[in-house]
């Protein structure tokens, strides 16, 4: 499936007893993110292009105010993202449900027979941003749970327990004890994206589940370790959650994500805030990485010397997850250095991305 150019091989380490050859310019299939944040209004119609000119199809995240609960909303809510694009007509958003506590296995027939919902968010309630509305717990919810199951609709986990007692580095491997293991045991049919892993815990969880279980990873999580928060000082714009993790659960993620198995397969979780929401005494939790989001997973590949492996992770395994066909379009990216602005317009506010007033070793090609 890959095609792979390396049509100027340069010889690019020259202190090394070895040479190396060094992949210059990488054609995928056109790649898909199955996690994204696109808001709402101006903010959407200033984020948007950035996920369409690299993607296929996006899974929306349902977490507006008030929430994406019902096919009625998520109905309403693709229509403005596709008006949001007019003239784009080659971008898909995937739809999702957001699941509460009075969710039914009514809304699951409905969102099966819809066609443009494809899974339900699960938010432990207060664990992320705009989760008030979360469910407290899966046990709660076992009557939709077995729907789902019987209707073949994936449920998407934010896995963290919410646990004021437990340390928040541990939230993860904390909800994989106290609420996944138990759930995936007791719906063995069900489909599961573990939503954005951060843990080694969590890669070594996934890898022993059954091919039910999948997992996301964010390209912060494969670039960030949590010496980031606070290189030189507080770093708000390296904030999100589940927090970054230590460099040994940063490895285990860089491991997994370039390992070809389709258990682990892309999702930006991409989220963004305003500026000033996030430089404040109690900021918000998100990273913006959609202005350059391949082309950092591309970094994050090219440090293990595992581009071969970026068109299966980015490109095929999370079409086959979701059991759609993977795209025939494809998208080409070169080793050229691009520079990202300092902030970005965001309706009438702006927003930090990710390297804000830094550089990329790569760009997508025109
Ligand atoms: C997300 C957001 O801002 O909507 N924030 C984040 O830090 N990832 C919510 C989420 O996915 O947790
Ligand atoms: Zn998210």
């Amino acid at each position: 499936m890959l095609r792979m150019w390396d049509d100027f091989p340069k010889i690019t380490a020259p202190s090394d007893e070895e040479s190396v050859v060094s992949i210059e310019r990488l054609t995928l299939l056109r790649p898909d993110d199955w996690h994204l944040h696109l808001r709402d209004g101006a903010a959407l119609a200033a984020v948007l292009p950035d996920t369409a000119r690299r993607f296929a199809r996006a899974i929306v995240m349902p977490n507006l105010v008030p929430p994406i609960t019902t096919v009625a909303l998520a109905a309403g809510y693709r229509d403005r993202i596709l008006a949001a694009l007019p003239n784009n007509p080659h971008f898909t958003p995937l739809m999702t449900l957001y699941l509460t506590e009075r969710t039914s296995p009514a809304d699951i027939a409905a969102a099966r027979t819809s066609g443009f919902v494809h899974a339900v968010k699960y938010y432990p309630a207060g664990a992320t941003t705009h989760s008030d509305a979360g469910a407290r717990s899966l046990d709660r919810c076992e009557a939709v749970l077995a729907a789902m199951e019987a209707h073949d609709l994936p449920l998407l986990v934010h896995g963290e327990v919410t646990d004021p007692t437990v340390d928040v580095f541990d939230r993860e491997r904390t909800f994989i004890e106290r609420e996944l293991a138990a759930t995936v045991a007791k719906f063995p049919r069900l489909r599961v994206v573990f939503e954005h892993i951060t843990t080694r815990d969590a890669v070594e969880f996934v890898e022993r589940a059954p091919a039910t279980v999948a997992a996301t990873i964010t390209a912060h999580h494969l670039l960030l370790n949590r010496n980031a928060l606070f290189t030189g000082g507080i770093r708000p714009h390296h904030y999100c959650l589940p927090v970054l993790k230590r460099e040994v659960h940063r490895q285990a993620l860089l491991r997994a994500a370039t390992s070809g198995s389709p258990k682990f397969f892309l999702g930006t979780d991409s989220a963004p805030h305003a500026r000033h929401t996030k430089e404040v005494a109690c900021g918000c939790a998100g990273i913006y990485t959609a202005h350059a989001a391949i082309e950092l997973y591309a970094e994050a590949f090219d440090e293990v010397d595992k581009l071969d492996r970026l068109e299966g992770f980015a490109s095929c395994f999370g079409a086959d997850f979701y059991r759609l066909p993977r795209n025939t379009a494809v998208l080409t990216l070169v080793r050229t250095t691009q520079r990202v602005p300092a902030e970005l317009p965001f309706g009438d506010d702006c927003l930090v991305p990710l390297r804000a007033d830094g550089e990329i070793a790569w760009s997508i090609a025109d």
